[in-house]
């Protein structure tokens, strides 16, 4: 009996030592993409000191904690290591992640893979699948460093861009080209721009409920050449057409690699 009681005594204090040294805690990272579902905050893979992980964290945001020590849960890990992509939420179902782009990390040979530029979270079933597309443009195939927006509809824009080599060699031009995935048919087109739109890579893309998308700083083909701040590139997903705001107010130096959110919105642009 004695050793009975030892033996539960060892058992529940080891578990109780096990959950606290396991806490949920995720690794520093960067270039991860994040969406919101319901109240949880997501976020996908990300890039840490050595590796591209498969990891998926959220935040549960229905009730209140403690900034310095967030409550993190795990969810589903990806099929695979995935970092510089975009992802957004289904508005059919407010419930389906699309993950669009990105470098697709293959772990056991350390090296990026495009077996696929779109994978599918039903977070409702924390299932991970690749969908089929129709009409998929070939060239996409390594395209990262861009952002998408979905609109009420279930059409996803993503602009421009740039490729990412097998071998981690960038290649050089990057794209001014407007990709459209609608997640109702999975049908892809890719609509060409003219030449007088801008290549643009590693910018903020802002959907405003009037349908137009904000596109914020980021670069071209160079990493050195870096977009106006205060030239606001604006793309009208009802008409298909571009036109550029100037921004006056304080000067913001150029930069790419920042993020957007919008909140309370007062009126259109
Ligand atoms: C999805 O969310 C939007 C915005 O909150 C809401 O209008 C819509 O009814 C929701 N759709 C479903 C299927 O829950
Ligand atoms: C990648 O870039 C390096 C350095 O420029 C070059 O030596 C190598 O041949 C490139 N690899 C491929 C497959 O292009
Ligand atoms: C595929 O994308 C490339 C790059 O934007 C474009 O030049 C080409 O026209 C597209 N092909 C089709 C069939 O849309």
């Amino acid at each position: 009996m004695k050793s009975l009681q030892y033996i539960l005594f060892f058992v529940i204090f080891s578990s109780v030592y096990f959950f606290v040294i396991c806490q949920n805690i995720p690794s520093p990272r960067r270039q991860q993409t994040s969406t919101i579902i319901g109240t949880k905050l997501y976020f996908f893979g990300g890039t840490t000191s050595l590796i591209k992980p498969n990891e998926v964290w959220y935040l549960d945001l229905s009730s209140s904690f403690n900034n310095a020590t967030p409550p993190w849960y795990s969810d589903a890990a990806m099929p695979i290591g995935y970092t510089l992509g975009t992802s957004c939420l289904s508005p059919i179902d407010n419930s389906t992640v699309f993950l669009i782009g990105g470098r697709i990390w293959i772990a056991n040979t350390n090296t990026y893979s495009y077996a696929s530029s779109v994978y599918k979270f039903d977070s409702k079933i924390q299932q991970w699948t690749t969908p089929t597309i129709n009409n998929f443009n070939s060239s996409f195939e390594a395209r990262n460093e861009m952002q998408a927006v979905i609109d009420n509809n279930g059409k996803i824009f993503v602009f421009g861009g740039i490729n990412h080599g097998n071998d981690d060699n960038i290649t050089t031009a990057g794209y001014n080209d407007m990709t459209i995935l609608d997640i109702t048919t999975m049908i892809w087109s890719t609509q060409t721009q003219p030449q007088s739109v801008l290549v643009n890579i590693d910018y903020t893309a802002t959907l405003l409920p009037n349908g137009l998308i904000v596109y914020i700083g980021g670069r071209g083909s160079k990493t050195a050449n870096l977009h106006d701040m205060s030239q606001v590139q604006i793309f009208d997903t009802k008409s298909y057409t571009w036109s550029t705001k100037s921004a006056s107010g304080s000067i913001i130096e150029s930069r790419a690699c920042h993020s957007a959110v919008l909140s309370t919105y007062t009126r259109y642009v």
